[in-house]
């Protein structure tokens, strides 16, 4: 797969960063050549982000310098960068949510005619654009508002490839996308690699980066491990320089006594996103819910916590027989549910505020005496988790918009965690979270369930559900199609029931 040409497009040499309290980046070596695809991979924190957001002139290194074709490079901020030809797509989502999909595409360029925007223009274009991702069947005149993360993500990918450039850096583009999808992302990888872009890929999914990517850099606490040709490395190898040790992959879950019944849902039917669900979810079990993108998945998880209004169903929760009222989320929490959301940045994290208080953000009338915060008490909480979930920040008090994407994933699950809710549901929890770290998040699932709850485990990874589930209900189309328990389930049969309502519809 390596191209012909071979001619070094870019290199960085003896980049430094440094944040308040972290050194992001020391004395990094990075180089790219034409039509190669160069990933960078490495636990949460350990610099990727900020290497890429200083090639794109999202960020200035402290010291180091950058050649473009043997040309000094010094972006003076993004626009310079992409005047480079050098363009990103960043990890987390940018779009505007209440501009239409191709006014997002088109944002700094906005085809116009007499000075009124040429909408026809513009949608046939985006369009065009979305065709090629595989998001053909989206109107590109609706507000992104109205997509799910996944979508949003690929119309923020649709926006990056639609401009032409020399390179181009993918901030984990996949890590809310399913394999369609993400099939598609690749097929235009190959395209623009063909004509000599380079591109520099981050992700998390080492299977993905060994598939798609001809040379590997490893980076560990802001220095370059290794640089390497993927065809010299295994899967194994690369966990080992990122993590430095190895990780043991099976067994994570023995066959564990489940309790009484905690939720039964009947019926669960809105719209023709959640069509007749029904299920049950007992103490101490962990129930899986895979499918493709727009299955239907979060819209029930939803419209079983009230976030949106079901049309007809009902819910029975902790063994009664009586149907519970979950009238809005407000209710959902005093039964005891928690919800935590794929969309972190949406609803699962106030970004402006310190680490400390959106853990504590969910439970904190228990911290507070006579009607005062304990903050003492608050920071020891917190602490206790940012050790159990290894959130890499700089103290108890810098404000979660600092850390890295994969860290504030890690507070949002800290968060939902000491609620210490009975039924918890967890919509895409390892989304951007390192190998290393995914696994101290299946054994803290893996504990929960132990401890007696019932978990609802939503994702796009089937190797992780199959991993910690004790079943796996498999969603297409809106339709619960079918559910699998641990010795029943293998990835084939997975696939095929989430295929199959596409396939015969
Ligand atoms: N604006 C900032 N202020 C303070 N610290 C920051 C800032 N941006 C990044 N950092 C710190 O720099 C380090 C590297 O972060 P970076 O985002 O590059 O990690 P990453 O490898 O992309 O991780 P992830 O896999 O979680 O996305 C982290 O410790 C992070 O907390
Ligand atoms: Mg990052």
């Amino acid at each position: 797969m390596t191209p012909a040409t071979n001619k070094t497009l870019l290199t960085a040499s003896g980049i430094n960063k440094t944040f308040p309290g972290v050194q992001a980046l020391s004395d990094v070596q990075f180089d790219l050549k034409e039509g190669e695809v160069h990933a960078l991979v490495g636990e949460n924190g350990a610099g990727k982000s900020t290497l890429v957001c200083i090639i794109a002139g999202v960020e200035r290194s402290d010291s180091g310098q950058m050649h473009v074709y043997g040309q000094p490079y010094q972006p003076q901020g993004r626009a310079d960068a992409e005047r480079h030809g050098i363009r990103m797509v960043m990890q987390e989502l940018h779009l505007i949510a209440n501009l239409t999909v191709a006014e997002n595409i088109f944002i700094e360029r906005l085809p116009s005619r007499f000075g009124f925007i040429d909408y026809q223009k513009l949608n046939r274009a985006a369009r065009e654009i979305m065709q090629e991702v595989g998001l053909g069947d989206i109107d590109p005149s609706v507000p992104v508002r109205s997509l799910g993360v996944g979508q949003q993500q690929m119309v923020e990918i649709a926006a990056g490839l639609s401009q032409s450039c020399r390179i181009l850096a993918l901030d984990e583009p996949t890590a809310s996308l399913t394999d369609k999808e993400i099939e598609l992302l690749f097929g235009q990888i190959e395209k623009l690699k063909a004509q000599g872009v380079g591109i520099i890929y981050i992700s998390h999914r080492i299977e993905e980066v060994i598939h798609i990517a001809d040379r590997v850099t490893v980076l560990r606490d802001g220095k370059v491990v290794s640089t390497r040709p993927t065809s010299q490395l295994k899967i194994t190898d690369i966990i080992r320089m990122m993590v430095g040790r190895d990780l043991q992959h099976e067994h994570l879950r023995g066959a564990g006594e489940v309790g009484k019944v905690a939720l039964c849902v009947e019926g669960l039917t809105l719209g023709d996103k959640v069509k007749d669900v029904s299920f049950e979810v007992c103490r101490g079990e962990i129930l899986g819910f895979a499918g493709l993108m727009g299955s239907g998945r979060t819209e029930t998880m939803r419209a079983l916590f009230g976030a949106d209004h079901a049309e007809a169903g009902q819910i029975y929760l902790h063994g009664s027989s009586a149907p519970a009222k979950i009238r809005n989320p407000h209710d959902a929490v005093r039964n005891a549910m928690a919800f935590l959301t794929e969309d972190r940045k949406g609803q699962g994290l106030l970004p402006a505020l310190a680490v400390r208080e959106n853990i504590s953000l969910a439970r904190l009338r228990d911290l507070c005496r006579f009607g005062f915060i304990n903050t003492s008490e608050e920071r020891a909480v917190a602490r206790q988790y940012i050790d159990a979930l290894s959130v890499r920040c700089a103290s108890t008090e810098q404000t979660v918009s600092e850390l890295s994407g994969g860290n504030q994933q890690k507070v949002v699950i800290a968060k939902w965690i000491f609620r210490d809710s009975d039924i918890l549901i967890f919509d895409e929890p390892t989304r951007g979270i390192d190998v290393g770290a995914k696994f101290e998040i299946y054994h803290k699932l893996a504990d929960l369930a132990e401890k007696g709850k019932a978990i609802i485990f939503v994702s796009s990874d089937l190797k992780e559900l199959m991993a910690v589930c004790d079943r796996i209900a498999v969603m297409s189309a809106g339709r619960l199609v079918a559910t699998f328990s641990r010795d029943e389930w293998s990835q084939e049969k997975i696939m095929s029931a989430a295929f199959s309502e596409y396939v015969t519809g």
